[in-house]
């Protein structure tokens, strides 16, 4: 298999973990790049069910090398949580787990900032984060303050910053925010000098790892988080989380240069869904929307809340395209759609009386954006037992060749027909 990166095109929650986990069988290393533990990835094998939220999804493929890299914001003890989860249900990470020494690490101050943040905020301002404290780690980053993992080889230097820093929460949670912040300094050093002990050996120049499997030829598989449209940069800003989710991050997040990719699978969930605040022009708040929750059982995996679902909207995933370079579609949960007798594919905006086929750059064009659908048949049959791309009924095979036309004709990669890994189907392999 080629170096191929996975991004999600839409708002999250694509199904990227269950293309990963099956990308992984052709791949050697497995590599987090941006994000932290507000991914939530889904991983289900003969019934066993994984959430990971910073652990790399290939973890489970026995022999995998798996690396959190430094784009990565890091909660340690969420990490190796994680870790302990895996070895009791019998998978052990050993040696095939690293961490950057560059990865910035959350810290319980951090998640005390983010509640505070958006307690704070107006009704229609709060964004509706997952409180993992990822706005605050990547702020402390940006403005040369945070505290990397490899700053953990010097405890005394560690506690110097983390003093400084805690300090400097308190200040804004209390004073700014009006907020409660009732941390106990001391008992999260105590924490951490435990923590480190067990993080230390972890800890490593992951980007010269990467050079040197890659020379060697082993086959590197870039696991995106989040989606295309939560990008801090290219998302429907600031209803957005803190890094650049597109593909490009992969390298200044795992730290290689950009010909190491040959390949971007762009994950596009059949139908659209949101979690948290900001627009969503397809949107349903009808029985169809109830149908898509309730059959795709739309849940966060980080937060357990009620994910919005709408009609797919090729507008987005052809931006999806053209942000990423995308050169394969994975299209997954075409088997939620079972039941619908009509299935609505969004194909223009139209935005102040103008018809437009591209996304407005403009989070508050996008507000204006009054979707255009083109109307399919549904197949009203169960197709989640089917196994080649072939044996889907007619009108299923019309919606996946409708949305790659309105997709720029890319390839599809894989159809996914439920949540298990056998329920995937390779279509047009690299
Ligand atoms: P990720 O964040 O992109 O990895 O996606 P999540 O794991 O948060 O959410 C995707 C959900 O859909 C998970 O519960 C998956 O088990 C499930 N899933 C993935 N692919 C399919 C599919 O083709 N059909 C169905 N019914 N469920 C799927
Ligand atoms: P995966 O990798 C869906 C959303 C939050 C919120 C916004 C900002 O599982 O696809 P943050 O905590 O990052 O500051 O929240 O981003 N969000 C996600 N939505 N899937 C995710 O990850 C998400 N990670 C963050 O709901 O709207
Ligand atoms: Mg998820």
């Amino acid at each position: 298999m080629p170096n191929a990166v996975i991004v999600g095109t839409q708002w999250g929650d694509e199904g990227k973990a269950k293309v990963i986990d099956y990308l992984t069988d052709k791949s050697d290393l497995i590599i987090r790049f941006q994000g932290g533990s507000n991914a939530g990835h889904t991983v289900i094998v003969d019934g066993r069910k994984f959430v990971f939220h910073l652990v790399p999804s290939g973890i489970i493929s026995e022999g995998k090398i798996c690396i959190v890299g430094n784009g990565v914001v890091v909660d340690a003890k969420q990490l190796l949580n994680e870790i302990d989860e895996l070895e009791k249900g019998g998978i052990f990470v050993d040696n095939r787990l690293m961490l950057s020494d560059l990865a910035h690490l959350v810290l319980p101050y951090h998640k005390a900032l983010d509640s505070a943040t958006e307690s704070n905020k107006g009704d229609g301002k709060k964004i509706g984060t997952t409180g993992r404290g990822i706005g605050p780690a990547y702020a402390d980053k940006v403005s040369r303050n945070g505290i990397r993992a490899g700053d953990l080889l010097d405890w005394d230097l560690f506690c110097t910053k983390f003093k400084a820093n805690f300090a400097a929460a308190k200040r804004h949670v209390e004073l700014i925010c009006n907020g409660q912040f009732d941390l106990d300094e001391n008992l999260i050093l105590d924490e951490y000098k435990s923590i480190r002990e067990r993080l230390l050996p972890l800890v490593k120049d992951t980007c010269h790892y990467i050079f040197e499997a890659n020379r060697a030829g082993k086959k590197l598989l870039f696991e995106g988080a989040q989606g295309t449209f939560l990008d801090v940069d290219h998302g429907t800003y600031p209803f957005v989380t803190s890094s650049n989710t597109v593909a490009g991050c992969a390298c200044t997040g795992a730290g290689v240069g950009p010909l190491t990719i040959d390949h971007c699978v762009g994950i596009v969930k059949t139908y659209t869904t949101r979690v948290g605040n900001g627009p969503f022009p397809t949107e349903l708040n009808d029985a169809a929307g109830e149908l898509l929750q309730r059959v795709g059982k739309e849940f966060g995996s980080t937060t357990g809340r009620t994910r919005r679902c709408g009609w797919f909207d090729s507008v987005m995933v052809r931006k999806a395209i053209q942000l990423n370079g995308i050169t394969r579609l994975a299209l997954t949960k075409l088997d939620v759609l079972n039941e619908l007798d009509e299935i609505k594919i969004c194909t223009h905006y139209k935005i102040d009386g103008q018809l437009t086929d591209q996304y407005p750059s403009c989070t508050h064009k996008l507000e204006r954006a009054v979707p255009v659908y083109e109307t399919l048949t549904g197949w009203k049959c169960d197709i989640s037992g089917c196994k080649e791309f072939s044996q889907l009924p007619k009108e299923a095979l019309d919606y996946v060749k409708r949305l790659r036309e309105l997709c720029y004709d890319t390839e599809a990669l894989i159809v996914s027909v439920g949540p298990d890994r056998a329920q995937t189907m390779e279509v047009e392999p690299f």
